[in-house]
């Protein structure tokens, strides 16, 4: 099993071609608590063929654990430029250098009750250091819906800034929302 980064609590581990993980990403990706965020609808056979799809488009796709349970998802990739990244390439051009190595990072903490406790800013602060470290980033990117305080306070409290917003740029089944465009540079 392929551990990206991990501490005492927390472990950031690939997700693994295996039934088990695949039952679980489904059980995730068909719970009401993360379709509020998360849109789409899968089965068996789409969870799978997402999976593969990451794997031919160079997405990472993890599982994050907590004391050994696994608790939500995180997947992260190198984002080539703006169109990559469906943002307009002016925005995208005062705040993203060409040759810069940029990587997007998504994720979710399925269970509401495993919300709010500091785990996604102690996660996302040690997968961050492993994306600067063995993957050579010299940013991250994250691009939360502009009314998802919780998460832009997470993202604020690991060390992101905000670039600028992207409206009408994310459908969450019928409707549409914009996005803030939030950097993280690598610390000197
Ligand atoms: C976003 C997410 C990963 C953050 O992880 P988390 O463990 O809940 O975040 P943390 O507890 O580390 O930090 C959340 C912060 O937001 C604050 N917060 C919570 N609700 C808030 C609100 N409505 N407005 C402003 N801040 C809020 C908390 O107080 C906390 O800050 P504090 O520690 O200074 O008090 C997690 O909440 C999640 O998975 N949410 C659902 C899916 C999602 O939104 N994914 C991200 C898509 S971009």
């Amino acid at each position: 099993m392929a551990i990206i980064a991990k501490n005492e609590h927390i472990c950031i581990r690939e997700m693994e071609a295996c039934a088990a993980d695949f039952d679980q990403h489904l059980r995730w990706m068909t719970s009401p608590e993360v379709l509020e965020y998360w849109d789409g609808e899968y089965d068996d056979g789409s969870i799978r063929e997402m999976y593969y799809d990451h794997m031919r488009e160079g997405v990472t796709p993890c599982f994050i654990e907590l004391d050994g349970r696994a608790i939500g998802y995180v997947q992260f990739d190198r984002i080539p430029d703006a169109d990559g990244y469906e943002c307009p390439e002016a925005d995208w051009a005062r705040f993203f250098q060409p040759g810069e190595m940029i990587y997007g990072v998504d994720m979710f903490i399925a269970a509401d009750a495993d919300r709010n406790r500091g785990v996604g800013t102690q996660m996302l602060t040690l997968l961050s250091r492993a994306i600067f470290d063995k993957y050579g980033a010299d940013a991250l990117v994250v691009d939360p819906k502009t009314h998802n305080a919780r998460a832009i306070a997470c993202y604020h409290k690991c060390g992101f800034k905000d670039c600028f917003v992207v409206p009408q740029r994310e459908a969450h089944f019928d409707e549409v929302f914009d996005s803030l465009i939030m950097r993280m540079d690598k610390p000197n």
